[in-house]
């Protein structure tokens, strides 16, 4: 008697192993194509798509868990060299009301490759933050982001104040004005295929110099992709996204 359950116990988990072991994951080609799971999510993002003469792109997720991402995107986009038609991008998923002040760190790690540097492009963290804190997550009274690569010139919004060093690492500070958004672009040095650091840094470094609202500022979105210009097809690899807010 107890044998025979034990058999079909085993049988059974026979049976559902295979289903669980080729369960595909998703690849997302329609515009604002999205995933979520494990406090993660990817967003096939195609804002700028209507200054391509033509072009398209894919997402799509390699693994997940609860410390992270893996995923790859394919585009190539014609027309409008100096505009971006779309951001393929990971994102942590944020808990609404966290203030900016109230935050100790934010570790994150990435690993990243593309098939061909022949392209317009950058390889960057994207952070919105706003007073509201159920502020929409297309944009922000503030964005902050962290250029790890920018290929084939490119270039950010506003000005360049110079090299500033934050972490250890030597950026070159930009400034502008998205509309009524004010815009800091942190641009790395060098290319940085493997990243990590506690981009709560940025934060105080703009807190120290730069006058930014930490007590009333909400963090929005946390995000890390490739803004695509012009090029391709290309195929970026990330092989790690990780992110945590404390
Ligand atoms: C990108 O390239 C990787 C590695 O060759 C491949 O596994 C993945 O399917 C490609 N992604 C897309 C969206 O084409
Ligand atoms: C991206 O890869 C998918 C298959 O994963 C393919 O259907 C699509 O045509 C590719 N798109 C581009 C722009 O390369
Ligand atoms: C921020 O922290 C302060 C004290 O450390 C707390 O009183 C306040 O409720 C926190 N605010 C938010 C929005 O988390």
């Amino acid at each position: 008697m107890k044998l025979s359950i034990l058999l079909s116990f085993f049988s059974s988990l026979a049976l559902a192993a295979p289903v669980l072991e080729t369960r595909q994951q998703p690849t997302l080609c329609s515009p604002y194509g999205y995933w979520s799971g494990n406090g993660y999510e990817l967003l096939n993002n195609l804002w700028g798509q209507d200054s391509a003469t033509s072009g398209s792109q894919c997402i799509s997720l390699s693994s997940s868990s609860s410390t992270g991402v893996s995923w790859s995107t394919n585009w190539t986009w014609t027309g409008g060299k100096d505009l971006v038609k779309s951001y393929a991008y990971s994102g942590k998923q944020i808990a609404k009301g966290k203030l900016i002040n109230n935050i100790t760190s934010m570790p994150t790690s990435v690993s990243w490759k593309y098939n061909t540097e022949a392209v317009r492009a950058n390889v960057a963290y994207d952070i919105f933050t706003a007073a509201d804190p159920n502020h929409v997550n297309s944009y922000g009274d503030y964005e902050i982001m962290i250029w790890l690569a920018r290929l084939n010139n490119v270039y950010p919004i506003g000005g360049d104040l110079g090299i500033r060093s934050i972490g250890g690492r030597s950026y070159n500070l930009w400034i502008g004005m998205n509309g009524n958004m004010k815009v800091f672009s942190f641009v790395a040095v060098g290319n940085q295929y493997d990243w990590n650091g506690d981009t709560k840094l940025f934060f105080n470094y703009l807190r120290d110099n730069e006058g930014y609202p930490v007590a009333t500022q909400n963090l929005i979105v946390f995000q890390f992709g490739t803004e695509a210009f012009v090029g391709g097809p290309a195929n970026m690899t990330v092989s790690k996204f990780t992110a945590a807010v404390n």
